[in-house]
């Protein structure tokens, strides 16, 4: 049986330790502040927005928010993100994705000073995370980190699997797992023996947003789980992409689905939204 690893205990450590150097950033006079940005009435994209308001109040964050309707063009979104940018007040923007199919992603993400990119989306931070230097490093990507090493797992020369390549998740979580030391191979859709690979993992980390992918004969003895997937099934119900009960069996630890990964990206975005701030301060934190 699997220790099962708590990301919503693990994510209130993580906005608790945030919430004391907020205080601590007040006490010199300085706000720690973040702008979130929500394009349209997408249901999804209206509660994630929601949670990282109630998440900022939490720790004591100041939060500015931008909710534009769906016609929004991108040259208003792109003059929004400009006065941001300018805004001394503010050290963190965050657009929540997707944005209408009207407005092109990439160009808005550019726009974000990386500086201010909470999110870690912005090229230039992806390119400082690829050679191990990154302050503001992808939220989910740095969620599964923190939760591996506070169960107490030393990633240091693991056989580190991550299945899935996506930019947002896939690649981001391998170049961390390379930065603390593991041996990092990256599967997806068109590696042979997929199986195989993942047998050889001490860690897996399952991203590929398919139910239940990664199966009990797929996994080792002892295995490190991590589940990023969030897919809704037809009973309504929420799975990982790790068939939890087969898995669960052979793991030494697993994160559920919800209640595992999940809830850690917001932790992270608060942490990154002191990161920034601290460093626009010019002091530790
Ligand atoms: N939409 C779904 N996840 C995310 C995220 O982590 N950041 C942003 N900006 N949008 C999202």
């Amino acid at each position: 049986m699997a220790n099962i690893i708590d990301g919503k205990l693990i994510s209130m450590d993580i906005k608790n330790e945030v919430k004391e150097k907020a205080a601590k950033l007040k006490e010199k006079g300085i706000e720690p502040c973040l702008a979130v940005v929500l394009v349209g009435e997408d249901p999804a994209s209206q509660v994630y927005v929601r949670n990282k308001k109630k998440a900022c109040e939490y720790c004591g964050i100041k939060s500015l928010s931008y909710e534009l309707s769906g016609d929004t063009t991108e040259e208003e979104l792109l003059a929004l993100i400009d006065e941001l940018n300018n805004n001394k007040e503010c050290n963190g923007i965050l657009v929540q994705l997707p944005l209408p199919k009207h407005i092109d992603e990439n160009k808005i993400l550019l726009k974000i000073l990386p500086e201010k990119d909470v999110d870690g989306f912005h090229p230039y931070n992806v390119g400082l995370l690829s050679i191990g230097k990154a302050d503001l490093k992808a939220c989910t990507p740095a969620g599964c980190i923190e939760l591996i090493k506070r169960s107490g797992v030393d990633i240091t020369g693991k056989n580190c699997v991550v299945v899935g390549r996506s930019n947002i998740v896939g690649k981001p979580v391998g170049m961390l797992l390379l930065s603390e030391n593991g041996t990092v191979t990256t599967c997806h859709s068109k590696t042979n023996d997929i199986k195989f690979v993942c047998r050889q993992a001490d860690i897996i980390v399952a991203a590929v947003g398919i139910p239940k992918f990664v199966k009990g004969d797929m996994v080792k003895e002892g295995v490190v789980v991590i589940d990023v997937g969030i897919n809704r099934m037809e009973n309504g119900k929420l799975c990982g992409d790790v068939d939890f009960e087969e898995v669960e069996k052979k793991a030494s630890y697993i994160t559920p689905v919800p209640g595992g990964v999940g809830p850690m990206t917001i932790a992270m975005l608060m942490n990154n939204c002191i990161v920034a701030c601290c460093k626009q301060n010019n002091v530790v934190c």
